[in-house]
């Protein structure tokens, strides 16, 4: 049977969000080139649509991350998949994420980036479901606060399906 996917945030709003969001960021970081660090697969829609709207010089870079856990829940273990192609020391560097929910993926992966001495070091997420959090751990930049509600699209898969919906869709059983 097919799924039907509902529209939580429509694409008009996505992307008038990550206008706002390029906005604020080539104005923080005027004069200077941000590097921008995509966690795979899911940040990827967003990151692309950010940097197309960005007026700022930009270098881009890709890491990606799996949490091993029973097949049903996140055992909250986090492993390096693929790692960064460049070094991050001495620049300045922005994390994209697509979603933050329990914290355990951005806190390792902030960890894991702060010790390589960037110039400065800030996370950004397109969605944050706060409710979730299990790890105390805050996004420097949100596009918008959900409710515990699985989303899909924008790069947000259920089973690696929907990422490339053009908004942000919830499974209506
Ligand atoms: P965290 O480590 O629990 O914060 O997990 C974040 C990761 O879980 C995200 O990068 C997504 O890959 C995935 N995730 C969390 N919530 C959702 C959702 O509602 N839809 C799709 N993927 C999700
Ligand atoms: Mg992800």
């Amino acid at each position: 049977m097919a799924e039907k996917i509902g529209v939580l945030i429509s694409a008009t709003e996505v992307e008038s969000k990550i206008q706002e969001m390029a906005d604020a960021i080539s104005k923080e970081y005027e004069g200077k080139t941000v590097h921008i660090i995509g966690v795979l697969k899911g940040s990827v829609f967003f990151m692309c649509e950010l940097a197309k709207r960005l007026t700022i010089p930009v270098t881009m870079d890709f890491m990606s991350v799996s949490s091993y856990g029973d097949g049903t829940k996140s055992s909250g273990i986090v492993k390096l998949v693929k790692d960064l192609d460049e070094s991050i020391e001495g620049r300045e560097v922005v994390l994209i994420e697509d979603i933050m929910d329990s914290g355990r993926t951005l806190s390792y992966l902030v960890k894991l980036l702060k010790e390589r001495k960037p110039a400065s070091f800030k996370v950004i997420t397109l969605l944050d479901k706060p409710d979730r959090r299990v790890v105390e751990i805050e996004p420097d930049m949100t596009g918008f606060v959900i409710p515990d509600r699985f989303v899909v699209g924008y790069g947000l898969d259920c089973a690696q399906k929907y990422r490339n919906l053009p908004y942000i869709g919830v499974i209506e059983e």
